[in-house]
């Protein structure tokens, strides 16, 4: 367990990486979490501060009320690549941290320490023309989203010595705490199977896709390390973060339907490349090798299809009642009872016109701002 008065610091809390990471350590440490143009989600014992990572507002009083502050764990970015590629200039500014950089290097002038950065990156950063990146292999980001992520890197590197940067793959698991304002990956493939018309799913683009609760385990074991007065070498504070798998939409999707006992039947099989005109370029293969994270933290990432079983677990020892009461999630993967209220996690237990709906909202989400860990581009045959 982390130390039990270590502060940590969760921008993006409001968002869905975020509201998992800040509700888990609550458990071990005293945890604030940042919010933007969301309201700050109900997330327990910890505390909320409005910021604005555009130019800065709102950050020298939260570090201010966080110190001692042991670590920053920094999800906060405009996820989207399409929304980054329509506003160029604002997805730079919100996910280059300049402004959260410089609020760092004062609070260490005044307080005489330097905060722990753990900073979530993407593959994207890769441009896709190979299976299985490594840390070591070149970036060309091919997108505006990629880029600015990629700059971010290259900020922190040269601004913070103390940081440790975290390539995410696409991050899946059950609802958040409080719902986001785009469409989950999970959520639309099962919504998507449960009725209506044939979805398709790409079978040439591949990532290497992430359990949210995986990242969890791996913030809590930097945090133990960082408690344990124990740095990372300066060649381990980039890592790949990845399940252990490169899958593309259309196995995710067929898992999703092996594992939770759906029909297959609306899945087909559809060529990304053979798409024009997405409106922002996506590199077909960013599967990632992460290796060297579970080397270096001793720390094995779950396989897609194990996490589907420990979430279906969850769903099935969760008594739906109190879940929707308690209004929450919980999130000890040791007791299986992972995520949201399970009538929003799997369309399993919808009933077909709740899973309609579902599938309708996250079709309209799909429009206005998919994030990153938007499932698939998908296009519903007519
Ligand atoms: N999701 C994925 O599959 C995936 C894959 C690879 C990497 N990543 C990376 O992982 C991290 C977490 O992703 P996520 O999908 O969990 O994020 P998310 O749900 O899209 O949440 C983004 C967060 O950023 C905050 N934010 C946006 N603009 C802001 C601003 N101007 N000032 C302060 N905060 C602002 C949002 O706050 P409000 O909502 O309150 O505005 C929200 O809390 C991100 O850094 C992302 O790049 C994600």
């Amino acid at each position: 367990m982390a130390d039990r008065q270590a502060r940590v610091l969760v921008t993006g809390g409001s968002g869905y990486t975020g509201q998992f990471l800040a509700q888990k350590l609550q458990l071990s440490c005293k945890v604030g979490f940042t919010h933007h143009s969301s309201s700050p989600p109900d997330l327990g014992s910890c505390q909320a501060f409005w910021v604005d990572l555009k130019d800065g507002s709102g950050l020298a009083e939260c570090l201010e009320a966080m110190q001692p502050l042991a670590a920053i764990i920094n999800t906060a970015a405009i996820t989207s690549p399409a929304i980054c590629e329509k506003y160029p200039e604002k997805a730079r500014k919100v996910n280059v941290p300049t402004h959260l950089l410089k609020a760092l290097g004062t609070y260490e002038r005044q307080h005489g320490h330097s905060p722990l950065l753990i900073h979530v990156s993407t593959d994207l950063v890769y441009d896709g023309s190979q299976a299985h990146w490594s840390e070591s292999d070149p970036c060309r980001p091919i997108n505006v989203y990629g880029c600015t992520k990629r700059d971010a890197e290259l900020a922190i590197q040269e601004a913070w010595p103390h940081h440790v940067i975290l390539r995410s793959s696409i991050i899946y698991g059950p609802n958040s705490p409080q719902p986001v304002s785009r469409r989950l990956f999970l959520q639309f493939v099962d919504g998507a199977l449960t009725d209506g018309p044939p979805t398709s799913f790409f079978n040439d683009e591949w990532r290497s896709p992430i359990f949210v609760f995986d990242i969890c385990r791996i913030a809590e074991a930097l945090l133990q390390l960082e408690a344990a007065g124990q740095k990372l070498a300066p060649e381990h504070r980039l890592l790949n973060m990845g399940g252990p798998e490169r899958l593309s939409r259309l196995d995710m999707a067929r898992l999703v339907a092996s594992h939770w006992h759906r029909s297959p039947d609306n899945i087909r099989s559809a060529s990304a490349a053979s798409m024009t005109d997405r409106g922002v370029a996506s590199p077909p293969d960013v599967s990632m090798d992460s290796g060297l994270l579970q080397r270096v933290l001793g720390i094995e990432t779950t396989s897609f299809g194990n996490a589907l079983e420990k979430m279906q677990a969850a769903t099935d020892q969760g008594s739906p009642k109190s879940s929707r009461h308690a209004g929450r999630s919980s999130i000890d993967p040791d007791s299986h009872r992972l995520g949201s209220p399970p009538e929003r996690m799997g369309a399993r237990v919808l009933n077909p016109r709740q899973s309609a709906r579902m599938r309708e909202v996250s079709c309209d989400m799909g429009h206005r701002s998919s994030g990153e860990g938007s499932p698939l581009t998908p296009h519903r045959s007519k």
